[in-house]
């Protein structure tokens, strides 16, 4: 490895995000349009040897070494555990983001397979607003899913709570409470403009400082070095574990990101909000050379800009929701 995948502000990139599907299960309002979404083909999205491919020559080239698995949903792709195998055969840190409704039965075969972390998405403690916000109801499914992933070895597992205010953020102490007693790491992530149905505005953010404050009022926090991952974070003074927030509108950790991520569909992105994209599928299906792959890769991470805009004028929604992206 001597290349790095460097941007125009010295940001070198070393964390892949791969989405595998841009399918399903739940139907999040803030992710997925109310009428449901056109899914893409079969065909178009990339095989798990192409997937591979891509993978092999970032971590090869270019040292990349933290691989996330997103979705839509990771776990509705059929066969997850043999992508799992090959990924993880590159020796990367390599984790998941899911829904978690599937890990009571998937969570062991994918640790098997060398998955190392999962991170599992939930919004709600409370089951008639978890069915409301997914628009199905499976919070008890989710409940045993986490369970399941801490059974199988899972550590730390985390979970992710996107807050927006008048809908899900009186559950702050709620969750906080949950992540000591079932020690699991709590992530409030602030709302960001991604969702498909567009209710996102600024005035539906809770922001890192409001979260903290409800969070002090109870708990005895102690700052924890943060790196180069999104969140920041905190210990509980008593030892009872960590709580993190991912403050991305209030206090954007653009300056110090390292993420490049393939949509489903085989499109290589600079950023969450990129309005651009690189057409790797086109690339693998002309037979074109792992040098002229590199190339294109290199080229797109050099365009990087310096980050989001969100809050500001010529601020603009990717053209594509939050689950086409992966998060
Ligand atoms: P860890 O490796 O466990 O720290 O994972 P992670 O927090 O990076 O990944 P996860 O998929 O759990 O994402 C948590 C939240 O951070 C989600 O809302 C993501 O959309 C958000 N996030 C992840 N990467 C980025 C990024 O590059 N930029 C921004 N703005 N948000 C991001
Ligand atoms: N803002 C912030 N986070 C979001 N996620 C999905 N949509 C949004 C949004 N609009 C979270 C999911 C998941 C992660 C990949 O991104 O809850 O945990
Ligand atoms: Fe599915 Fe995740 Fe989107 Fe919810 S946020 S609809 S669980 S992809």
């Amino acid at each position: 490895m001597s290349a790095q995948l460097i941007d125009g502000f010295g940001r070198v990139h070393r964390d892949l995000r791969i989405s595998v599907t841009d399918r399903c299960n739940f139907r999040c309002a803030y992710c997925m349009p109310e009428e449901g979404m056109q899914w893409q083909r079969r065909e178009d999205l990339l095989s798990f040897e192409e997937i591979e491919r891509v993978a092999r020559i970032m971590v090869e080239r270019y040292g990349v070494d933290g691989i996330r698995l997103t979705g839509g949903e990771p776990t509705v792709r059929a066969r997850l555990p043999i992508l799992v195998e090959k990924l993880a055969a590159l020796g990367v840190d390599l984790a998941m983001t899911t829904n978690g409704v599937t890990l009571p039965l998937l969570a062991k075969d994918l640790k098997a397979a060398g998955l190392r972390r999962v991170n599992i998405s939930l919004d709600s403690l409370r089951h008639d607003r978890f069915e409301e916000l997914t628009r199905r109801d499976e919070l008890d499914r989710v409940l045993e899913g986490i369970d399941a992933a801490k059974a199988a070895g899972f550590d730390p597992v985390k979970i992710n709570v996107v807050v927006m205010k008048g809908i899900n953020d009186d559950e702050v102490l709620d969750f906080a409470r949950f992540g000591r007693e079932h020690d699991v790491t709590v992530r409030f992530i602030e709302f960001m403009p991604l969702d498909a149905d567009e209710i996102w505005n600024n005035d539906r953010v809770l922001t890192q400082a409001e979260i903290l404050a409800t969070l002090q009022a109870e708990f005895d926090l102690e700052p924890v070095e943060r790196t180069s991952a999104p969140a920041s974070r905190w210990r509980y003074a008593d030892g009872a574990g960590e709580i993190g927030v991912v403050a991305s509108v209030s206090q954007s950790f653009c300056d110090t990101c390292d993420r490049v991520r393939i949509t489903a569909d085989g499109q290589f992105r600079n950023c969450l909000f990129a309005t651009d994209e690189t057409d790797v599928r086109a690339l693998l299906r002309d037979d074109s050379s792992d040098d002229v792959i590199a190339a294109a890769l290199e080229r797109t991470v050099a365009a990087k800009w310096a980050g989001h805009q969100i809050n500001q004028v010529h601020f603009i929604r990717p053209r594509r929701s939050m689950s086409e992206i992966g998060g």
